[in-house]
This record gives C-alpha cells, sequence and structure tokens, in this order.
C-alpha cells in the first residue's frame, strides 16, 4: 500500500481510454491519482503483466477501467423545503451514485422551491456539497425567469411533468427562451396542448402520447435555432422524435439528446408481463417496441449523445398514485452491460456515459470530467465482467426500489473511485 504520506494513489489495468484505437480496445495502464487536487497526474503504458512497482489496486482480467461515469440528469429532490426530502437527499443521491459507478452527475431544478435566479441556484450549491460526488446544478427556465449572472446549463419543461416549473403554451416558452439567448437549455420535450387534448385518455401512454414528443422536439430544435441556444432534448423516447434530430443536423443545427435506460430495455410489449406495471410510470411514458428499437440502433450507431438516466426517486406508493419516475443511479454501472451485451461497442459506451457527458460538466465546473488522463478529474468507474442480480435490499437510493429488480445484469460495479478515494463495492 503506498503510503498517505505520498498523497497519490496508483492504479493499474485494463483501460477503456480515449487514446485506443479500434472500435473495442483498450489499453494497459497505470494512472496515479493526486489525492489533494483530486487530479490525475500521470498515465502510463504498462505492460500486459502487472508492473513490479505495486499499486493500491491492480486488476487483471474481467476488469476494465472506465473514466468516472457521468450522469447527466438526476433529481436528487433536495432542496432548502425539506418537504420532499423523504424520497432522496444530496447524500443518499450520493450513495447510490457511488453504488452504481455514477462519480458525477447534473440535478435537475424541478424543485418545490426551484432554482431560477443566483440566489436561489447558490442556496441550493450550498446544499449539494453534502453530495460525496461531483455536483452540477442546472437552473430552471419558467415564463418570468432570467438567466443568471454565472454560468450554469438550463432546463425548460415545454409541458406540464412533475412540479410547477413548466410551460403552458408555444408562445410562453418563445417569450421566455429570447431572453436565454446563446445558453445550453436542455428540453423536457412535451408539448402541453397535446397533452391536453389527451387528457381524458385510459392510460398513462395514451394520455403522454408519442405525438407530443415529437412536436416539442420539432419546436424545441426551431426556437434554439432562431435564438442561437445549444439545444439538448432530455429523455429521447420516440422514432418520430428522433427522427426531428436527425433532421436538424443535416441541416447544422448542433442539437445533442439522451436517451434513459427505461426507454432502452423497455417497450409497451415487454412491459406488459412485468409483475408491477406501475414501476414503469414516467414522463415521457414507456412508448412502443418500434420506438425502443429505433432508439438502441441509434445508440449502436453513435447518434445518442448521452446515456442519461432521469433518476426520480419517488417511493412506490407515489409512482404508484401516478406521480411519474423511476431511480436508476444505483444500476446505471451495471446497465451498461446490457447495452454491451446488445451490441453496443465498448467505445460508444465510454462515450455516452462518460466522455460527452464529462465535457458537458467540464463547461460549467472547475474540473475536466470524461478521460482518463493527466489533468482529468482523479474519477473512475471499474467494472467486472461477472453477474448481478439486481435486489432490492441491495439499493442505496432512498426511494428503496427499481424498476430493474430481479433483473440479471452480466457485470457489475467493481468500485467507484471520486478524486482518488476508493469505495470497493462489494455485494453478495
Ligand atoms: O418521470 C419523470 N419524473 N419525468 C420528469 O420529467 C420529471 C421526473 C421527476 O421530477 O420526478
Ligand atoms: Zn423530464
Ligand atoms: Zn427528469
Amino acid at each position: 500500500m503506498i503510503t498517505r504520506a505520498t498523497q497519490r494513489i496508483a492504479i493499474e489495468g485494463q483501460v477503456v481510454s480515449h487514446r485506443a484505437v479500434g472500435e473495442n480496445e483498450t489499453l494497459r495502464q497505470r494512472i496515479e491519482i493526486d489525492l489533494a487536487s483530486g487530479r490525475i497526474v500521470s498515465v502510463e503504458d504498462a505492460g500486459d503483466s502487472p508492473s513490479a512497482t505495486a499499486a493500491d489496486l491492480v486488476l487483471g482480467e474481467g476488469y476494465w477501467i472506465f473514466p468516472g461515469l457521468v450522469d447527466l440528469h438526476v433529481h436528487a429532490r433536495e432542496d432548502t423545503t425539506s418537504l420532499q426530502c423523504y424520497k432522496e437527499s444530496f447524500e443518499t443521491a450520493g450513495l447510490a451514485a457511488i453504488h452504481g459507478g455514477v462519480t458525477a452527475f447534473a440535478d435537475m431544478p424541478n424543485n418545490p422551491r426551484p432554482p431560477v435566479d443566483d440566489d436561489s441556484y447558490g442556496v441550493k450549491r450550498e446544499i449539494a456539497r453534502r453530495c460525496p460526488v461531483d455536483v452540477l446544478l442546472y437552473a430552471g427556465i419558467g415564463p418570468r425567469t432570467r438567466p443568471l449572472s454565472f454560468p450554469a446549463p438550463y432546463k425548460a419543461y415545454m409541458g406540464p411533468s412533475v412540479g410547477d416549473l413548466y410551460f403552458e403554451s408555444a408562445d410562453a416558452l418563445r417569450e421566455a427562451l429570447a431572453r436565454y439567448r446563446g445558453k445550453r437549455v436542455s428540453f423536457h420535450a412535451e408539448a402541453p396542448e397535446v397533452l391536453e387534448r389527451h387528457r381524458t385518455a385510459p392510460t398513462h401512454a395514451e394520455r403522454r402520447p408519442a405525438a407530443a414528443e415529437a412536436k416539442a422536439v420539432d419546436l424545441a430544435v426551431r426556437l434554439s435555432q432562431d435564438f442561437g441556444i445549444e439545444a439538448n432534448i432530455c429523455h429521447l423516447s420516440t422514432a418520430e422524435g428522433l427522427e426531428h434530430i436527425r433532421t436538424a443536423r443535416r441541416r447544422g443545427v448542433p442539437v445533442t439528446c439522451e436517451v434513459t435506460p427505461h426507454h432502452l430495455f423497455y417497450d409497451q410489449d415487454n412491459a406488459a408481463g412485468f409483475a408491477e406495471p406501475a414501476f414503469l410510470q414516467s414522463n415521457p411514458p414507456i412508448r412502443s417496441r418500434l420506438d425502443r428499437i429505433a432508439l438502441l440502433e441509434a445508440f449502436r450507431e453513435g447518434g445518442i449523445d448521452y446515456l442519461a438516466s432521469d433518476h426520480a426517486p419517488h417511493s412506490l406508493e407515489e409512482n404508484e398514485r401516478g406521480i411519474s419516475g423511476v431511480p436508476h443511479l444505483d444500476t446505471f454501472g451495471a446497465f451498461v452491460f446490457w447495452l454491451l451485451d446488445e451490441g453496443v461497442s465498448l467505445r460508444a459506451v465510454r462515450l455516452a456515459a462518460a466522455e460527452r457527458p464529462g465535457r458537458f460538466l467540464s463547461q460549467f465546473l472547475p474540473d475536466l470530467y470524461g478521460k482518463v488522463e493527466k489533468g482529468f478529474v482523479g474519477s473512475l468507474t471499474i467494472l467486472r465482467r461477472e453477474p448481478q442480480v439486481v435486489r432490492r435490499s441491495g439499493l442505496k437510493t432512498r426511494a428503496g426500489w427499481s424498476p430493474f429488480e430481479g433483473q440479471s445484469f452480466s457485470g457489475r460495479v467493481s468500485h467507484t473511485i471520486v478524486r482518488g478515494k476508493i469505495y470497493p463495492q462489494i455485494e453478495d
């Protein structure tokens, strides 16, 4: 063991590196992290066998060292109203993140007291310091809000979902976005007019049809182009929405998109036999098989920018009562193996779950994220190919349940390293 006096830890193993050539390639490397700065101070190629100089952690066959996984879409729920904290807090969300191999996340602003100006954002940032992983806060955009005086990412709820921060019409949205020229804005894309027209439909999925997303994605792209906004579409769930994004990209509009584990894994057909349908209620809802396959295919082709979980830790009773959202942080790393088993390349996973979301954080936080490289933050996710069944008892989220309970994944998180601090993930 390297002594504390050196203030460094060393890790050696097979790194899923941006430097590796080819689709699935990895490099055997030795990484040193400085504990004081929490940054990577050296990355050197190691020989095929473990080197003579002992590292704190030497990883052999079957282990992969990823750049720390980053989840761009988390609802940690906590704000100054203690009202909702029984669900989750920055501390418990952070523990669930570490359990799931997530070393940093972006937190959504739809709190009872949303961060929409310098003061409310600053107050929430203080609370977020309790989180054991790095957090970037989104600022909310509402009908009467204005940009903050410092750089931050923004979130616009184009229609009602969870919380009061949303728009009731395209006109109101246009008027607000005009004040956010040149900013980075992520959109919850469901058009309020379409939701309203389907308000009395019998099922949750029918009340929030695919057409609502398609219309909203189209509008978000157009408004963003008008105002020079860098748009990101959250939790894309439909083939039609994807088509709008592709069309925009062909026109040279640089729009990005996220997909969640639940929209990649579940569809209206395969979820029909699911023991507890309420487990899967989310906005946007679980879609058709064709939608799901289109998203997975786009993921394989590199057309999905981010794997982002939309971790929404409502209690099971609340979910059954109709409050939408599913918890995911605990299972983020295990889900990577499902993607690999579905034919997604290691490279595509690294880009969508670490490098691109890492680059997003790096725009706003004082560190560099997303690569195993000197100068970058010393956060790593070590995954191991060893099957794991998701069990409720092992979860760290205060929500206390998972849409993947009973599901077997072909791999698991072995260690999560946050700024040089090693959290081994030992389970049954
Ligand atoms: O399912 C969802 N839950 N979708 C959202 O847009 C919000 C989220 C939440 O805040 O719980
Ligand atoms: Zn949303
Ligand atoms: Zn969300």
